[in-house]
């Protein structure tokens, strides 16, 4: 029995194509002692995939190499096991790959029957350790502070808002249209959001944030970054969590002046997730916790099939998705 997976054919010049990747046909692979086979069922779709294809050796992991199969995160059932840790018929979320199958590995995580696998991919993983390492651990924030969110509608922004006013502070999202703005303000609960392809973004932050920003988490770069820098206070902390915006430019845009954070004595912190998964546990007890109290809610963005893979990537970088990304095989 054969099954399918995405290979990289080459590496993407600019923006993602769906000519870099082969979809191919793999033969099942024979167990060995200690080995498990899982069957995908839910994928991630992640704006770091494109990251994950620059020719760079300094990033925190490795590129993805010509004719490998494409790196991933997901949820998927253990179909066949040699290994007692992972009995066959136990969930588990981790690095996968876009593929329908695939061997599992040790750093694997049982899932308890209990949570679905969209609430997994959308709070109990990556997503929910992004969101919560970068805000609670490096935004250090205080009740009553202004957070300011870029990529709000996405799966990490969106998280990163309701947190923020779980924990008291006045939170101002921005985000790609006025549907998604409304939906932060009127479903999430933000304060105000912004739609950053509208007009007079200083005068609307301004209004938005009538005290100034101390806290900005930022999710996608572009021009809407120097406004809300602009704006920060004294003290002001600045996480930089991602910017999307940048990934496929050849140049990335320049930073903001070092001028401002000496005077205004700012923090600015790039991370990575993974940097902070000693407090994984600590990150799905609070966030269990929120969510069991309705303070925070999630949305997933569902695509059906396999094949759809690359263009729902293609999809994530135009601003298509409200929520986590998952693809469903
Ligand atoms: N540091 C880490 O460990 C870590 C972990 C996870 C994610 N991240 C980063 O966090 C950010 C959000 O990730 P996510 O998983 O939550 O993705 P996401 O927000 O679910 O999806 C991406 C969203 O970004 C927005 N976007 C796309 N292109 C843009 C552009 N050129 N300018 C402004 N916005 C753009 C789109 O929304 P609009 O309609 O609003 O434009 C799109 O829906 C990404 O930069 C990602 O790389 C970092």
């Amino acid at each position: 029995m054969n099954y399918r997976a995405f290979k990289l054919s080459k590496y993407p010049q600019g923006k993602i194509t769906m000519d870099i990747f082969d979809q191919v046909s793999l033969p099942m692979p024979a167990l060995k002692e200690g080995e498990f086979l899982v069957k995908q069922t839910h994928m991630s779709l992640d704006p770091a995939m494109r990251t994950w294809l620059q020719e760079r050796d300094d990033s925190y992991m490795p590129p993805v190499q010509i004719g490998e199969v494409m790196r991933s995160y997901g949820v998927g059932e253990v179909v066949e096991s040699l290994n007692p840790r992972f009995p066959a018929g136990s969930r588990v979320v981790g690095v996968t790959g876009w593929s329908e199958y695939v061997l599992g590995n040790e750093e694997m995580t049982i899932i308890d029957p209990s949570v679905s696998a969209e609430a997994v991919l959308s709070i109990f993983y990556i997503t929910g350790l992004t969101a919560y390492a970068g805000l609670m651990k490096i935004g250090m924030p205080k009740k009553g502070e202004t957070l300011v969110v870029t990529g709000a509608a996405g799966s990490v922004g969106s998280l990163v808002g309701q947190l923020a006013k779980a924990e008291g502070l006045r939170v101002v999202g921005i985000a790609g249209s006025d549907e998604k703005c409304k939906w932060l303000v009127d479903e999430l609960g933000f304060d105000a959001a912004i739609n950053y392809k509208s007009d007079n973004l200083e005068a609307q932050l301004s209004a938005a944030a009538p005290n100034g920003v101390d806290i900005f988490y930022e999710n996608t770069g572009g021009p809407i970054q120097e406004i809300i820098f602009n704006q920060l206070n004294r003290f002001g902390r600045v996480i930089v969590c991602g910017v999307i915006a940048d990934y496929d430019s050849a140049i990335p845009a320049k930073g903001p002046s070092w001028v401002d954070i000496n005077l205004k004595s700012l923090r600015v912190q790039g991370f990575i997730a993974t940097d902070y998964l000693e407090i994984s546990d600590e990150a799905v007890s609070v966030l269990g916790n929120y969510l069991a109290q309705g303070k925070i809610q999630y949305k997933t963005h569902t695509v059906e099939g396999f094949e759809n893979l690359p263009e729902g990537l293609m999809m994530l970088f135009k601003g298509e998705n409200t929520g986590k990304f998952v693809v469903k095989f």
